[in-house]
């Protein structure tokens, strides 16, 4: 079934346009996935969250300052109010290399209106993003899923970094392939050990077979970061072990090419960039 398959394509490696080809234009932007559909990349991927009437958005932050017009938390605003916003010209005031004056007035983009214009050409990498600000998020979230058919057509991942929304989203339909994120930092007050910032799975210096195990009761894979404060956090060994017990890998948000490379020397199965461009020329 294409479901069978999705999960036999995450053996290979993947190409994860993070917020879209969000080096190259406006995060979370129909310009910047775009961008990333026409290069070929494996996976767009979102983050989604919840306006005060209940319409799921396409938008990073908690805060709506930094990549538009306004100011507040987005989970205050409706849809409409939110349309009034112009999500683009701060990207060009930022990268005046890559400014385009098409960016301008751009509008927040809905999880309705990039499923409805990609369809089933496209495959989704879907965050649920700070669940305890956005109640009815996975309600609406794989209602949406389901209207637009992909699930068992094998176009979507849910991921999140609280083990309880990936649940949530399960009990609502099993048939969804979920994937764990973490974020590894080394803790100072245990010299130097590292820790686990979301409860979810020891550091990867402490973790076993058992850890990694109960995350692939429910998980079909895991998301992590790699450097923190200058210091790598995993390593090729962190990637075996996942994998041996039927995790693929996927580290965010990798940008650079020379990390590119060492990543997949180290054998990571997928990695989250803002430039799919340096990704897909590396692995060409
Ligand atoms: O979803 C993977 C990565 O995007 C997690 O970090 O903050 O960019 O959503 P963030
Ligand atoms: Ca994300």
């Amino acid at each position: 079934s294409p479901l069978e398959q999705q999960i036999k394509d995450l053996q290979s490696f993947q190409v994860i346009a993070h917020r879209g080809a969000s080096g190259h234009a406006p995060e979370s932007t129909m310009a910047a996935y775009e961008l990333a559909h026409e290069w070929g990349v494996d996976y767009l991927e979102l983050d989604a969250q919840i306006t005060s009437d209940g319409e799921v958005v396409v938008f990073h932050d908690d805060t709506i300052g930094r990549t538009s017009d306004g100011e507040g938390e987005i989970n205050d605003y409706t849809l409409e109010e939110l349309k009034a916003l112009d999500t683009g010209t701060w990207f060009n005031e930022q990268n005046p290399d890559s400014a385009d004056t098409a960016f301008e007035g751009t509008q927040i983009l809905t999880l309705d209106e990039l499923l409805e214009h990609f369809g089933h050409d496209a495959r989704y990498y879907i965050e649920t993003k700070s669940p305890q600000l956005n109640p009815g998020l996975e309600e609406a979230l794989v209602a949406l899923l389901e209207e637009h058919d992909l699930i068992e057509s094998g176009r979507v991942l849910v991921q999140s970094f609280e083990q309880d929304s990936l649940l949530k989203v399960h009990e609502l339909n099993e048939n969804i392939p979920l994937i764990q994120l973490v974020w590894y930092y080394p803790n100072e007050e245990e010299n130097g050990r590292l820790v686990e910032w979301t409860d979810v799975t020891p550091g990867p210096e402490e973790i076993t077979d058992e850890d990694f195990q109960a995350v692939a009761d429910y998980a079909v894979g895991l998301g992590t970061n790699f450097i923190y404060e200058g210091e790598e956090v995993i390593d090729g060994d962190f990637i075996r072990q996942a994998n041996d017990n039927g995790l693929p890998v996927h580290v965010y948000t990798i940008n650079e090419a020379d990390e590119m490379e060492r990543l997949m020397e180290m054998g990571v199965n997928g990695l989250f960039t803002n430039y799919p461009d340096r990704l897909l020329e590396l692995i060409e």
